[in-house]
């Protein structure tokens, strides 16, 4: 079945709020006609309006990096599902493994940001992946298996027909070493099946599952031709304008 592509930039915690509008105007005129192509920029909280005012009108959309689940109350220094939509977020990742690692994300966490997430209809992006040493010990599919049933406990098929999956090889990120085609190709059919067990063949199908750690220009197209690579969650490479929308045009 053919899914479209989706390329997501994470800008992390880079930019100014006018930094990242200039990026994000540079960027909307660079791939103002990628129509065979989703699209999306996740900058930091306080870059949120600058960069959906510099994306106006262009194939690119916003997303956030995070949310809280409660709509609102005391809870200080967090952004609640009603802010980012406010804010014009379409996407907000969740779970991404800098959350886990230096954040205290949990599993239990992740399931109720996506729950919160699908209830102000934002589409989550849920990150998994295992560390080095997980690999090492030959635990991929384990710790997969764990994040991706504990992350989606409790949801119909229905709850999660728009949901995409990151999975981004913590030991891929940010270092320069991707995981090879084979790897992602390897994993991402694992994941495409466990969701088929999990819920239904349909879903299996339709999901979008990026790979992440690493993406560059040089490497996106051969990463894109493997099966089961629907898109790429793109950090450093995503930061400058002209280098991000070469991966985002990597078909031409
Ligand atoms: P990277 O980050 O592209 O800089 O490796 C990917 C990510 O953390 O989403």
């Amino acid at each position: 079945m053919a899914r479209r592509p989706f390329i997501a930039g994470n800008w992390k915690m880079h930019k100014t709020a006018p930094e990242a509008a200039k990026t994000a105007e540079q960027l909307a005129a660079l791939v103002a006609d990628a129509a065979d192509v989703d699209v999306m920029i996740a900058p930091t909280f306080t870059a949120l309006e600058a960069v959906r005012k510099g994306i106006e009108g262009s194939p690119v959309a916003l997303g956030a990096q995070n949310l809280f689940w409660e709509t609102e109350g005391a809870y200080t220094g967090e952004i609640s599902p009603p802010m980012l939509v406010a804010a014009g977020c379409k996407y907000v990742i969740i779970g991404h493994s800098e959350r886990r690692e230096y954040f205290g994300e949990t599993d239990e966490t992740v399931n109720k940001r996506i729950r919160a997430a699908l209830d102000h209809n934002l589409i989550p992006i849920l990150c998994v992946g295992e560390s080095e040493s997980q690999r090492e010990a030959e635990k991929t599919f384990s710790v997969l298996d764990k994040q991706i049933k504990n992350g989606l406990q409790g949801f119909s098929l229905d709850d999660l027909k728009d949901l995409v999956i990151a999975y981004e090889p913590v030991w891929a990120i940010g270092t320069g070493k991707t995981a090879t085609k084979e790897q992602a190709q390897e994993v991402h059919a694992y994941i495409r099946s466990l969701i088929g067990d999990m819920y239904a063949k349909s879903l299996a199908d339709s999901l979008r599952i990026q790979y992440g750690g690493s993406v560059k220009p040089g490497n996106i197209k051969e990463l894109m031709d493997m099966d089961d690579v629907d898109g790429a969650l793109v950090g450093g490479a995503s930061l400058e304008a002209e280098t991000f929308s070469k991966i985002v045009r990597f078909n031409k």
